[in-house]
């Protein structure tokens, strides 16, 4: 068995001389001008980024930054990115090209890309010669020595690029600042050995490497006590949690010990590889009331020979056995995916088997991908002869079809009563919106300001495509 690197206690404590001596500086500098230094981050991408940029937030928030709204009035930008898609990329570069006359007005300012984009090297090589203003740039291995990396700007005013090839670490112990009040995310492994042909996760994230459960029901915990509602695991593939990790439970089992925690709380997880979700697990959902009746099961596509050439290993008809077994024991679970359409060789014909399998299913959800060619990946290099207006044509029709899905769906709800995690508001209605136990999205009439946070029984009254309409019971 492989050895995971765990980042030590000495190395966080060496990270934590570095928080301690940023507070300084910046405490001195409030003192100077009675002016607290602000942060700006922004995170792109999976919640897998979103947490860890929780964990930057944490620990910007013990170096005495308070919290910027815009990036004008800030002394500190950071955009944690992505590069699953190409369009992601995109907007990064947009973004960092906006910060120049920041930068320009103000030279105090600190410019921080971080995340799966700048993993790749010829993205921080692009990054370094066309954008000679950021100052930092920090891969997704080096988070645990941010304050560190920030340190060596502020002090030697000198760009810091940080971007080491690494199988991964695992760091506990960073400080998180959560983004939310009801829902919170809790990463139980990162990286991902699977190396589907299109996908550049493997490449930026790492080996698959799991947290102890000893460290994962920590944090649960403190997450439950902390008042949360709804926990979210996360996992580029939840179900091999544990592979790499001597006695440590299988997944099924880490689920079984989460949702045993005391408490009214909700446990999500994402995502579940079709081709290692099992049986056990789908048994340990139906048996954990606080398991959310929810599976995030991404087919990607309907064919099997696309299937076989974006190495997913698994058919269409085994996926569709897992859908059947999944629903035989949770008949009201919740089902969505994700689809790519236009992979590199992908035929009308094998996009119709898509739309079939799709049709067949009936998700209540989906999220739809047109293919991003990624550096660096084996689909970079598989011929993709399907113009890009035929593509779009096969993903409006794809919209299309989920769409008269999802409003079938949304209507036969009509009339039942679901719990409620009261989270939000419509902006159109003023009206409190909440999620059930699986994805349906839910306004409640003349709802107390006071549920905001809370479950709540809802019957269920009237439907449209997009909204689910109730009352309290
Ligand atoms: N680990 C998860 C997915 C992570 S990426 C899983 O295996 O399901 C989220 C989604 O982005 C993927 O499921 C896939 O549908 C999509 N995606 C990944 N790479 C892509 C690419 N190169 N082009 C288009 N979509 C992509
Ligand atoms: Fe990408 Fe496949 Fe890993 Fe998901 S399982 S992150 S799609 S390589
Ligand atoms: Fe994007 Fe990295 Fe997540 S590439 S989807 S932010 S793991």
């Amino acid at each position: 068995m492989k050895e995971i690197t765990r980042i030590s206690p000495d190395e966080l404590a060496r990270q934590q001389i570095y928080i301690d001596q940023i507070a300084e500086e910046n405490a001195e500098y409030f003192a100077r001008t009675g002016r607290r230094r602000l942060a700006y981050t922004h995170t792109y991408g999976c919640q897998q980024n979103v947490s860890d940029g929780e964990r930057i937030d944490g620990m910007l928030a013990q170096m005495g930054y308070g919290r910027a709204e815009s990036v004008e009035e800030a002394d500190f930008i950071l955009y944690n990115t992505c590069a699953v898609r190409e369009g992601a990329e995109d907007r990064v570069y947009g973004n960092a090209g906006a910060l120049k006359h920041l930068k320009n007005r103000n030279k105090e300012l600190i410019l921080a890309i971080a995340g799966c984009m700048v993993q790749q090297k010829s993205v921080a090589d692009k990054l370094y010669k066309s954008f000679p203003y950021i100052d930092l740039v920090m891969g997704t291995h080096v988070l645990h020595r941010f304050p560190e990396l920030l340190f060596r700007v502020m002090k030697e005013k000198q760009r810091v690029y940080e971007l080491p090839e690494s199988e991964g670490v695992v760091a506990e112990g960073l400080p998180v600042l959560r983004s939310d009040s009801i829902h919170a995310w809790l990463p139980i492994m990162n990286g991902c050995d699977n190396f589907c042909s299109y996908c550049i996760v493997p490449h930026v994230r790492g080996r698959e490497r799991s947290r102890r459960p000893g460290d994962i029901l920590r944090e649960a915990s403190d997450i439950v006590a902390a008042g949360y509602k709804e926990i979210t695991l996360l996992g580029q593939n939840v179900n091999s949690y544990g592979k790499n990790l001597e006695g440590a439970p299988g997944f099924p089992d880490l689920l079984r010990s989460i949702c045993g925690l005391e408490g009214d709380f909700r446990v999500r997880f994402m995502t579940s590889h079709p081709k290692d979700a099992t049986p056990e697990l789908f048994k340990a959902m139906a048996e954990s009331p606080k398991a959310a009746r929810h599976l995030h099961l991404p087919v990607q596509a309907g064919s099997d020979q696309i299937l076989k050439a974006m190495n997913r290993k698994y058919t269409a008809e085994a996926y569709l056995e897992k859908i059947h077994q999944v629903r035989e024991l949770m008949p009201d679970i919740a089902l969505t995916s994700d689809i790519i359409v236009g992979f590199p060789g992908e035929t009308e014909e094998d996009f119709e088997k898509t739309l079939e399998l799709v049709k067949t299913v009936g998700f209540d959800s989906l999220f739809m991908f047109i293919y991003s060619k990624r550096k660096g990946t084996p689909a970079e290099r598989m011929d993709d002869p399907i113009p890009a207006e035929e593509k779009s044509r096969w993903f409006s029709r794809l919209v299309a079809l989920q769409d008269e899905i999802m409003e079938a769906k949304h209507r036969a709800a009509v009339g039942r009563t679901v719990r409620v995690l009261v989270d939000g508001t419509d902006p159109k209605t003023g009206r409190l919106t909440g999620k059930d136990s699986g994805v349906l999205r839910v306004r409640i009439e003349e709802a107390p300001e006071s549920l905001m946070g809370q479950f709540a029984q809802v019957k269920l009254t009237s439907a449209s495509r997009h909204w689910v309409d109730g009352v309290l019971v």
